[in-house]
């Protein structure tokens, strides 16, 4: 991809991918391409840095040249870690995004990338960051560095037709996640607010389309931007929401969407004092019959239980480990941009009330 020689591209993507019918397609078509691939698919749902040493060392081995991202979330934030850390020195959590930790690597070595989104929900694709578990204390954390944005994006909603439902619902709360915490993060960024308010009313209008059928291109061509559009606008910061899932998903494996959707009416309750002048907006965009704080509400809760998506933490998260979860929380880079701010109390009380249900103010 950079050198004048024909390199093999590494592809980093995930099982479920490999054993899809059109995977073998792609493959064929690259070698077609005088491109012969290496392929790495060792990857979990929640990737740790063992993942990404383990595709450093196979990038080395084959002599790759840049990565090929295919999947979700986890596969392309693995691929965007190796591309990081197969020319630059350190671990995957030396760029740990705190701080200006990102110096610490020279761009020019960092491997191009290809990013070919598979699910509609992480925006990877497009953005310049990286999830990765740390198992030893099990934090999930932030990978920065400007160059970790992707090179070139497909994004070709025909490859996300084969996603169950399930996924389907979870990655497309994902993204409504990104975009609601981007607009109602305190920074003045009217473009962020405007993409935001438009990836909102993109899932609005299709994310139940596509998950009744899946194999509703157009439905599935929105969603994708969507996601594309929610990583886009949460630059303007994230929030409560994915300062709980973080920590959730990293102590339990809990679907990183799925405990997005079950904090969002939680958290939306918790910062209603700040949050409420901007719900008619978003009401109008959401195509909703009224347009209090109580209507937005409660179109998201309809939503969640339309895409039978849990409405509580019961079954995932004793009531032992929420101290765990406050102290997590309570460090997790995205509550920083909360638009109110939350106390260990609060945090307390928010996963307290997650998890039986409680949805009083
Ligand atoms: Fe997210």
């Amino acid at each position: 991809m950079r050198g004048t020689q024909d390199l093999p591209p590494l592809v980093v993507t995930d099982g479920r991918i490999t054993s899809l019918d059109w995977f073998p397609t792609i493959i064929q078509r690259l070698t077609n391409a005088a491109l012969p691939v290496q392929i790495y698919s060792d990857i979990d749902p929640n990737p740790t840095n063992d993942h990404v040493a383990t595709g450093v060392a196979a990038f080395r081995e084959h002599n790759a040249d840049g990565c090929i991202l295919l999947g979700g979330g986890s596969a392309m934030d693995t691929g965007k870690c190796i591309a990081l850390l197969v020319d630059n020195p350190g671990t995957v959590f030396d760029y740990e995004d705190r701080g200006d930790n990102w110096r610490r690597a020279d761009a020019a070595r960092i491997a191009p990338s290809i990013a070919i989104p598979t699910t509609a929900g992480t925006g990877s694709e497009v953005g310049r960051a990286a999830v990765i578990l740390d198992p030893r204390d099990h934090a999930k954390k932030i990978i920065f560095h400007p160059e970790l944005q992707p090179d070139l994006v497909l994004a070709d909603p025909t490859l996300s037709v084969g996603l169950p439902p399930k996924l389907t619902a979870a990655t497309g709360m994902d993204a409504f996640a990104h975009c609601f915490e981007a607009y109602c993060a305190p920074a003045y960024h009217p473009m962020a607010d405007g993409i935001a308010l438009e990836g909102m009313r993109l899932i609005a209008d299709n994310l139940v389309a596509a998950y009744d059928d899946g194999t509703n291109l157009d439905a599935r061509t929105h969603l994708l931007m969507a996601a594309s559009m929610g990583a886009t606008a949460f630059q303007k910061g994230l929030g409560l929401i994915h300062a709980l899932s973080h920590p959730l998903g990293g102590i339990t494996g809990c679907h990183h969407g799925t405990a997005n959707a079950i904090f969002q009416p939680y958290v939306m309750i918790h910062n209603r004092e700040v949050i409420e002048q901007r719900m008619p907006r978003l009401a109008q965009c959401l195509g909703l019959p009224g347009e209090r704080f109580e209507d937005v509400l409660q179109w998201v809760l309809d939503l969640r239980e339309r895409l039978k998506l849990p409405h509580t933490l019961a079954g995932i998260l004793n009531a032992s480990m929420i101290p765990r979860l406050v102290s997590m929380a309570a460090l997790d880079p995205s509550l920083s941009t909360n638009p109110k701010p939350c106390s260990a109390e609060d945090l307390e009380r928010v996963l307290t009330k997650a998890l039986n249900g409680d949805l009083s103010a």
